[in-house]
């Protein structure tokens, strides 16, 4: 089993170990719960680099105050054994206190992009993703990074930090991993009633349709959306956050199919929120 560490100047050591015999660093952030979406990111910054790291934390600063931080699983035990399996050196799982010591007043906040979609629903959301993902990258130091496209938004913003602030590494962004019947794998699905897990399918059918109609031509993305919005509406307990086709790039809204965009949605399934997205190339 990969060894866990706790500190960060334990990480920072055995990463500088593993750099100094010649390893390249392949990282994959996570906040446990690991399932096999997290699994295939972890064989692919196997693939990219020769000494990976997962960081475990469930990063307080990302929750806003009525959101699960505190009921967040926690599995640290199963999380050493999927690591193990897919190929980690190291597992980096810091304690509340070791990231955030005294009161911080840094904080990464990623204009525009961090806006829209998620952030909207959820503000301070990614600014806690960026702050905290840049600590890592600044503990870290990995040459890859590795993030799944299930969180597209997050992916998309993490990549334009990066490059805005010059951070030596590179961020890969991976297909998202679905379940046989397509709903995408989360932590949170493990929240689902039977009855909610049942129709959670309908989400990435809905999505599909959409794909299908922008592949037979449909351009007008306003009706396309709407009709998703209505799709996801008509899922039994379901509640519609939001529903968009946005720009690929900058993640404004679009009305056009005239360029890549996603469809992205996030449902409400009883108190569960699901979030999942299609990429519509041009
Ligand atoms: P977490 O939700 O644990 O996700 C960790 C990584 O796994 C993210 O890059 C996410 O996009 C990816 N992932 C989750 N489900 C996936 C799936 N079904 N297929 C492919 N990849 C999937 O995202 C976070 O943690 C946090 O915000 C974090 C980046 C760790 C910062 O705290």
């Amino acid at each position: 089993l990969p060894p866990i560490v706790t500190t960060i100047a334990g990480a920072r050591e055995a990463v500088t170990t593993a750099r100094a015999q010649g390893a390249s660093i392949g990282f994959v952030p996570t906040m446990g719960a690991l399932h096999e979406g997290h699994a295939a990111l972890v064989r692919s910054a196997r693939a990219a680099s020769r000494f990976v790291v997962v960081s475990v934390f469930v990063n307080p600063t990302q929750f806003g105050p009525k959101e699960d931080f505190a009921k967040y699983p926690r599995t640290l035990e199963a999380d050493q054994r999927v690591c193990g399996d897919a190929g980690a050196d190291l597992i980096f799982a810091p304690t509340v206190e070791e990231m955030y010591p005294t009161n911080a007043v840094t904080f990464v906040d990623v204009a525009q992009l961090g806006e829209g979609l998620c952030g909207a629903s959820r503000p301070g959301h990614f600014r806690g993703v960026c702050t905290v993902v840049l600590k890592l990258f600044n503990i870290v130091r990995p040459d890859t990074a590795h993030f799944g496209a299930k969180d597209y938004q997050q992916a998309r913003i993490i990549t334009q930090m990066a490059r805005d602030l010059n951070v030596p590494v590179v961020v890969r962004t991976e297909p998202t991993v679905r379940e046989p019947d397509g709903l995408a794998l989360s932590s949170r699905n493990r929240y689902l009633s039977a009855d909610e897990r049942a129709v959670a399918p309908r989400i990435y059918q809905a999505l599909r349709t959409v794909q299908a109609r922008a592949r037979a031509a449909e351009i007008d993305a306003v009706r396309l959306a709407s009709a998703l919005h209505a799709d996801l509406s008509a899922i039994p307990g379901a509640r519609v956050d939001y529903a968009s086709l946005v720009d690929a790039e900058t993640l404004q809204p679009v009305t056009r199919l005239d360029r890549p965009a996603v469809a992205a949605v996030a449902v409400f399934l009883g108190g569960t929120r699901l979030i999942d997205n299609v990429l519509l190339a041009e």
